[in-house]
């Protein structure tokens, strides 16, 4: 699979000139390559001490608004958005020998928005991500199983969404696909859009 991406190249004339139908044409491809989790991506953000942090996270929306993710606004993800509205989100096809990377302004998700998804989710989901106080210490794993217990008893109907879990929607600047080619001659595609949001798009090739 791997070698026959390679082959396929990103050029110039294959790639669309908005990069989002670009990243949607590629993730659809990463789900029909049957790609694990297809929507991870890594989202980068910085401390107060200028610290780098990343982990994993899901896409769950991908717009010309910008690209969702859903947590717990206290997380120490949040907290770091919430002091420095920047971040980064790095999604790593590794099969099909392709990266996109992703950078721009945060923002958290209106509620309504955030209420809309949330009311999709599994009941367990919805209590588990109520009973976590993340990225805080917690003393065993019985505590949180004993968390959940309490409050899947305490709501026995609907589950409302906590105040304190919603999406951020990172508002891209800059848009770069990368795919691998023979002899590391890989093609990168940087798209820009110095008029900011809603301005078309331009965009440049980089040495790999
Ligand atoms: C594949 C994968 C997907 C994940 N998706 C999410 C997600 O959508 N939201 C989330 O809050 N954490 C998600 N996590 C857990 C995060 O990586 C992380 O452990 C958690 O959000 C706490 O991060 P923080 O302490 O830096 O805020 C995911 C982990 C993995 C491995």
């Amino acid at each position: 699979m791997r070698r026959e991406y390679e082959e396929h190249g990103l050029t110039e004339d294959e790639a669309d000139l908005d990069p989002l139908v670009q990243f949607t044409g590629w993730l659809r491809v990463a789900v029909e390559a049957g790609i694990d989790e297809p929507n991870a991506m890594v989202l980068a953000t910085v401390d107060d001490d200028g610290q780098p942090w990343s982990r994993f996270v899901l896409l769950k929306g991908a717009t010309d608004a910008g690209f969702d993710f859903y947590t717990n606004y206290g997380s120490n993800k949040s907290q770091q958005m919430t002091a420095r509205p920047k971040a980064s989100l790095t999604f790593g096809w590794l099969a099909l020998s392709r990266q996109v990377q992703v950078a721009g302004p945060v923002a958290k998700v209106p509620p309504a928005e955030s209420d809309a998804y949330w009311d999709l989710r599994p009941r367990g989901s919805q209590i588990g991500s109520m009973a976590s106080d993340q990225s805080r210490p917690i003393a065993s794993r019985a505590d949180l199983l004993g968390r959940y217990d309490e409050l899947d008893a305490a709501h026995p109907g609907p589950v409302p969404r906590p105040d304190n879990w919603g999406g951020w929607r990172l508002v891209p600047h800059t848009i770069e696909l990368w795919q691998g080619r023979t002899n590391r001659l890989h093609d990168r595609l940087r798209y820009t859009r110095p008029g900011g949001p809603g301005s078309p798009w331009t965009r440049c090739r980089l040495n790999p």
